[in-house]
């Protein structure tokens, strides 16, 4: 599942090579150009058609000299030949206007339902794909790859059929007019440019490099800025400004090879570029000279040949972006390909209506995808009558989370089942049997916006009176109130800072409104303060009235009301009863635990 990593040598950039194979695959993407096919191919008629427009400035630029000269061989005079390139200029503009906009059309409607297919596809994806992936290579594809295959459709496509028209028409039109100088310049002038393309595209690599190191003296600057309380702390001082100094003179050295080549790219370009146009008109003087072309070709000759330079280079360039589009879709597929989690759970069809609650964890042996060779959970049986509280202890690691993580179906076991109410979890529909759970974790990242719209979360078409009811139920309503905008506070990194325990309200008040037969607390008082934990802790004894409910605590005193404790170590369960049971056993884990515990609170 994991996608393809990147070519980490980012200033060799690697293309795809072309092929039937790769082009096919891209045509997938079609599927979202499809419906502005028509806007496509009239574009590509206007296309050929101001391309080839455009071909006749430099004849009549030629022309204009030759009537000037009287020797146009027809009858035109001068202020004809002007209407007639004004007349010319007026339709090329025209026809400009109308393919940039129908070429718009395309790129922006087509690439937004990219866009859009492509976030959908995402967010359905299931957790182990994102445990897979990091999640800055995924944004760069929603991103950056998706702006190529804009720019691809936006203009790239486009350039490079109207070089290749420019191209063939420019030397079409010259082998027909004057073939003796076409046929010096068809074998001179191609060799320069294209040397002069590679060594630009060297110079590419070079300007690459260094966009490279400046990037990693960027983040260098805003880490530091990030951590500034752990710099100043180690007195890290001293150690950053030397790091960020050896970046720095890292990309003046790559900066100055830069500037090297550039220096000798004009060096070349004046004397071989010009070198060889300069060649040509030469030897164009010397046919003028024997009379044997006008001074109107001459001038027109020189134009084509100026045109089918750029055209050349310009090739190379849109030829090389075009590459690199292709391999924009090709990520953008691997994507686009994975099976989301949803479509996976509609194909069964237990429905869910009415849920008691009665969780039954039989044998269930997981690995997580990511890490397959280690076991997590070796076996665990554990049962949840409705309506009951069980509580999960251990050390860190020991697969307490795992335990919550199965029962989400954020992953599946590997062997052994979970049944709700006798029925195995993985044969119903996901979507309603994850409304039927609520989760509270440890550390509550709210969704930038207001403290309303995080709490709706829970029920999208609550009432006010309802959100309200469960922000008084969850503790939270006191403190809400006190900001000046009460439950439209924006919160978040644009918003009002909450505190740990305060986030923790919030989401507790969003399971509430959720109202869920099962609730999942996940050390949700764990990074709290004694304080906050007190009115947290008050708000989820609340919560948990009336549903099933599993605890993960770290607080043993957290979990000694529960109906069952189980102590979990090293993915398997070790011992299993109520407080004065697992107290009272001599030698047991959870009564060393209970001892430390108790004695260091009652001592303090
Ligand atoms: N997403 C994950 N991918 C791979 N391994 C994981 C993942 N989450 C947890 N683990 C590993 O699984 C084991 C159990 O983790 P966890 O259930 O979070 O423990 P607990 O909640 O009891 O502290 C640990 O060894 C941990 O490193
Ligand atoms: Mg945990």
């Amino acid at each position: 599942m994991a996608l393809r990593k990147r070519s980490p040598g980012a200033e060799q950039p690697v293309l795809p090579k072309l092929s039937r194979e790769k082009l096919r695959e891209a045509w997938y993407i079609f599927r979202y150009i499809r419906p502005y096919r028509w806007h496509l191919l009239v574009g590509m008629v206007l296309l050929f058609a101001s391309s080839l427009v455009f071909m006749a400035f430099p004849y009549l630029a030629g022309l204009m000299v030759d009537v000037a000269q009287g020797k146009a061989g027809r009858p035109l005079n001068l202020v004809q030949v002007g209407w007639i390139l004004l007349a010319v200029l007026l339709l090329q503009g025209g026809i400009s206007y109308a393919r940039v906009m129908l070429f718009a059309q395309v790129s922006e409607k087509g690439i937004a339902a990219v866009r859009k297919a492509l976030y959908e596809k995402l967010i359905t994806l299931p957790l182990a794909f994102f445990g897979e992936n990091r999640s800055g290579d995924l944004v760069s594809r929603i991103s950056g790859d998706v702006e190529k295959l804009y720019n691809a459709f936006s203009i790239t496509i486009a350039e490079f059929l109207r070089q290749i028209i420019i191209l063939v028409a420019g030397i079409v039109f010259l082998a027909v007019t004057t073939p003796h100088l076409a046929l010096i310049m068809l074998l001179t002038f191609p060799v320069v440019v294209l040397l002069a393309m590679l060594f630009g595209r060297g110079i590419r690599a070079l300007s690459k490099k260094r966009q490279k190191v400046l990037a990693d003296s960027n983040a260098m600057v805003s880490e530091a800025v990030q951590n500034i309380q752990t710099v100043k702390t180690y007195t890290g001082e001293w150690l950053e400004i030397r790091r960020y100094g050896k970046l720095i003179e890292e990309m003046v050295g790559v900066s100055m090879r830069y500037a090297h080549a550039r220096a000798l790219f004009g060096v070349f370009l004046i004397v071989l570029l010009f070198g060889a146009l300069f060649f040509i008109i030469w030897e164009g003087a010397h046919l003028l000279q024997q009379g044997k072309i006008t001074a109107g070709n001459l001038v027109a000759f020189v134009s084509y040949t100026a045109i089918i330079g750029g055209a050349i280079a310009g090739l190379g360039n849109f030829y090389t972006e075009l590459l690199g589009a292709l391999g924009a879709t090709e990520r953008i597929r691997e994507i686009l390909h994975q099976e989301p989690e949803l479509s996976l759970s509609e194909k069964s069809g237990g429905h869910l209506t009415k849920v008691e609650g009665n969780i039954r964890f039989e044998k269930v042996h997981f690995s997580y995808p990511s890490r397959p060779d280690i076991e997590v959970l070796k076996g665990v049986d554990l049962e949840v009558k409705a309506g009951q509280k069980i509580a999960l202890v251990g050390p860190s690691g020991a697969g307490k989370s795992t335990i919550v993580q199965l029962l989400l179906r954020f992953y599946k076991p590997d062997k052994g089942r979970i049944l709700l109410d006798g029925q195995d979890i993985g044969e119903c529909d996901l979507q309603a049997y994850r409304s039927h759970i609520a989760l509270v974790p440890q550390e509550v990242l709210l969704f930038g916006g207001s403290i309303r719209e995080n709490i709706l979360y829970g029920k999208p078409d609550a009432s006010e009176e309802e959100v309200i009811a469960a922000a008084e139920k969850a503790n939270a309503w006191a403190f809400i109130q006190q900001f000046p905008e009460g439950l439209d506070t924006v919160v978040g990194e644009r918003g009002v800072q909450l505190s740990g325990g305060q986030r923790q309200r919030i989401a507790i008040a969003r399971a509430i409104l959720k109202d869920p037969e099962i609730l999942l607390l996940d050390e949700a008082t764990s990074s709290l303060d004694a304080e906050s934990e007190r009115v947290v802790q008050d708000a989820l004894d609340k919560l948990m009235e009336g549903r099933t409910s599993i605890v993960i605590a770290h607080r043993l005193a957290t979990v000694r009301s529960a109906d069952c404790i189980y102590v979990i170590e090293r993915g398997r369960i070790v011992e299993q009863g109520t407080h004065e049971d697992l107290a009272a056993l001599p030698g047991g884990i959870y009564s060393s635990l209970a001892r430390l515990q108790f004695a260091v609170s009652e001592n303090s």
